[in-house]
């Protein structure tokens, strides 16, 4: 999908040139035989850093830090761990997801696609679940991690590949592209969006689900000193820090509009901290979201801390302690406000 010679960050060199720019891989246990990394940090400068990766030698590898796992194509690239904790989490949303859409994977009225793509697809199911869902149709799902399983439907497939780089995919090719929590992972989202655009049929979709990671309340019960809001600023600031954005839940549509996308179509949805609701829903959703961030806080947030915050290990520890002990009170009624967009390429420009 990404080009090595041009485009805004070219300066990926393979290895072997016999290896193509971009890896379809089948087989995701193999990261785990080449761990030559050792546990001392990121320490090779800079999380934004060095732009020359090893495609063809670091593809199944990974880095270990200060416990965890991260993926090592495109080193540093992306905030969060591949380790099974990650992954669990990130299944757990998929979960949220379904439980927030009533069990539908996604909102756009797709009639018979037959090209659909997932940006970061993580450990793939969401593009698994879809592939499932429309058998006539080839589910792609890239990511930077080799994280999605080796059994998939026979019209799903995984690459790995970075989708904040040009598109090598041919225009006009897709029914559907959908993007799911590339919060902080995206440094130009309109150069995205633009590219999703071209990469779009005329008459196809784009759906992007995104959610806050600043916490709020309707009712005046998280207060103007609650941590939550030390929380947020401080996710915010660390996105902004990182060059990569994770407000995107609020500027998806107007962005996709700019792209050229029309017929847009915004749906609003919270996640509630914990089981604080009275609505069964809510509380069912939150009390996941209890569960997700409890053993999730420190996957989203440590790296953020240590290698571009700059903070030690044991702030950053106190601070994930402070968050997951505020995660069990009930009394404040605090949710994650997120959108759910979609819209079309016209049929004709
Ligand atoms: C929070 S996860 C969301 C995964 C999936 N979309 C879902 O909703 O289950 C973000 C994923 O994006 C991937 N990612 C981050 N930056 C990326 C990039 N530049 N290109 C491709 N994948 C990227 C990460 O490796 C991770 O798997």
């Amino acid at each position: 999908m990404q080009s090595h010679g041009h485009g805004q960050d070219s300066a990926v060199h393979l290895e072997d040139t016999a290896e193509p720019s971009h890896v379809t891989h089948q087989h995701s246990n193999h990261h785990n035989d080449h761990d030559d990394s050792s546990d001392s940090g990121f320490d090779s400068g800079s999380l934004l850093g060095d732009e020359t990766d090893s495609l063809a030698s670091s593809i199944l590898h990974h880095r270990m830090e200060n416990g965890r796992q991260y993926h090592a194509y495109r080193d540093g690239a992306y905030w969060g761990p591949n380790d099974e904790l990650a992954k669990e989490i990130l299944d757990f949303a998929h979960h949220m997801y379904l439980l927030t859409l009533d069990q539908k994977l996604h909102l756009a009225p797709l009639q018979d696609p037959h090209t659909i793509l997932d940006c970061g697809t993580g450990t793939g199911i969401w593009a698994i679940d879809m592939a499932d869902q429309y058998p006539s149709a080839t589910v792609t799902g890239t990511d930077l991690s080799p994280i999605q399983p080796e059994w998939v439907p026979p019209n799903c497939r995984f690459e790995i590949d970075d989708v904040s780089l040009d598109w090598t995919f041919p225009p006009n090719h897709f029914d559907f592209i959908h993007i799911r929590e590339l919060f902080g992972c995206i440094p130009d989202w309109d150069f995205f969006f633009r590219q999703a655009y071209a990469h779009t049929k005329p008459g196809g979709w784009i759906e992007i689900v995104e959610h806050s990671v600043y916490p709020t309340s309707d009712d005046g019960s998280m207060g103007p000193d609650h941590f939550y809001h030390t929380w947020g600023q401080v996710v915010v600031e660390m996105g902004r820090k990182f060059g990569k954005t994770f407000t995107i839940w609020e500027e998806s549509a107007e962005r996709i509009r700019r792209a050229g996308f029309v017929d847009v179509v915004v749906k609003e949805y919270k996640w509630p901290m914990n089981g604080w609701p009275s609505d069964r829903k809510a509380k069912n959703i939150g009390r996941w979201n209890q569960l997700r961030l409890m053993d999730g806080v420190e996957g989203f947030m440590l790296r953020l801390l240590t290698q571009v915050g700059g903070w030690s290990v044991a702030r950053a520890q106190v601070h994930l302690a402070q968050m997951r002990k505020e995660l069990k009170s009930y009394r404040t009624h605090a949710y994650l406000p997120g959108t759910v967009v979609y819209a079309r390429k016209p049929m004709a420009p």
